[in-house]
C-alpha cells in the first residue's frame, strides 16, 4: 500500500487488528525484513511496517535525512492512517535511533517500545569517519558496493555456511534501496545525537531484543540500555546476529507475544 506523507509516497504493509505495532527497519534495509512479524504477530496486534523514505517501495527522495525527519514521517503516517490510539513502536538498529527521536517528539503517541539490535550512543569519531568512507563508496560504486560491505556483518557468523538461502534473501533486501536513501541514511547516522539522556525519560514498558551473535552492535549495548530504561526487559535471541526477527523468528515473535500478554496490548 502507498500513502502520501510529508510530500513523498510512502509504502507500507498493514496486517491484523488491535493495538498498532509499528515496525521500523534499519540500514540499508526495508520492510521486507519484517515479513515474519507481519505473518506471525498479526493475530495479536495490527502490524504496520513502512519503508522509510528512499527505501524499498517508498519514493527515492533526496536528502538531507535525519532521525527527526524519519520520526516526522512516521507521525504523519499514523495521522494518514487515522490512528489515534497509542501504539507500540519497534525499531531495529537505525530504526531504534528513529524510535529515540520519536520518543523525544511524539511520546504522547506511545504505549510501549521494542528496541532491537540497537544502541543509545552516538557515533564515536572512528564511526563518523566510517560513515564518510561509505558515502564516498556509495557515490563511486553505487548501492551494490554498500550491500557487499554490509552483508558479511548482518547475520550471525554461523548463519553464512548453514543458511545460504537466508543470506541471499538478505542480500536482495539490501539491494532494494536507492542511492538517495543510502546517502541520506549515512548522513543521518553520522549526525544522530546521543540518546543516552532519553533512556531515563522513557516511561512506557520497554522490551529489548538482541541477537547473541550481533556482529554490528554488541550485546553489551542492549545491557547498557536495559540499565538506563526503568523496568526494561531484555531477551537475548540465540542463534541470531543483527537481524534477530529474521534469523530466529520463533524466539523473537514469542518474546513480543509475551510482552503483549504481560502489558496487554489490546
Ligand atoms: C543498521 O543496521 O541500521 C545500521 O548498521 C546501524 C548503524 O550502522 O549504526
Amino acid at each position: 500500500m502507498q500513502v502520501t506523507v510529508n510530500g513523498f509516497s510512502m509504502a507500507y504493509s498493514d496486517a491484523g487488528q488491535g493495538t498498532p505495532l509499528l515496525l521500523i527497519h534499519g540500514f540499508p534495509l526495508n520492510r521486507q525484513l519484517w515479513q515474519p512479524q507481519l505473518d506471525g504477530l498479526s493475530d495479536v496486534a495490527r502490524v504496520i511496517a513502512p519503508d522509510l523514505r528512499g527505501h524499498g517501495d517508498s519514493q527515492a527522495v533526496p536528502g538531507p535525512y535525519s532521525m527527526d525527519l524519519f520520526a516526522d514521517d512516521l507521525n504523519a503516517l499514523l495521522d494518514a492512517l487515522g490512528i489515534q490510539e497509542k501504539i507500540v513502536l519497534c525499531g531495529l538498529s537505525m530504526g531504534g535511533y528513529v524510535v529515540f527521536a520519536f520518543c523525544r517528539k511524539y511520546a504522547h503517541r506511545l504505549r510501549g517500545l521494542i528496541l532491537t539490535a540497537t544502541r543509545a550512543a552516538a557515533d564515536a569519531p572512528a564511526g563518523r569517519a566510517g560513515r564518510d568512507q561509505m558515502m564516498a563508496m556509495a557515490h563511486e560504486k553505487g548501492v551494490a558496493a554498500i550491500s557487499d560491505s554490509m552483508l558479511p556483518k548482518l547475520l550471525a557468523p554461523q548463519t553464512y555456511p548453514a543458511r545460504p538461502n537466508q543470506v541471499e534473501q538478505v542480500r536482495s533486501i539490501t539491494l532494494d534501496v536507492s542511492l538517495e536513501g543510502v546517502l541520506g541514511d549515512l548522513a543521518a547516522l553520522k549526525e544522530r545525537p546521543d540518546s543516552t539522556p532519553t533512556l531515563a525519560q522513557i516511561d512506557v514498558p520497554a522490551l529489548l531484543l538482541h541477537g547473541a551473535d550481533d556482529q554490528i552492535i554488541p550485546l553489551k549495548e542492549a545491557q547498557a540500555m536495559q540499565a538506563g530504561i526503568r523496568g526494561a526487559r531484555l531477551a537475548v535471541v540465540d542463534g541470531a546476529g543483527h537481524l534477530p526477527g529474521l534469523e530466529n523468528t520463533g524466539i523473537f515473535n514469542e518474546a513480543i507475544k509475551a510482552f503483549e500478554r504481560f502489558f496487554g496490548f489490546p
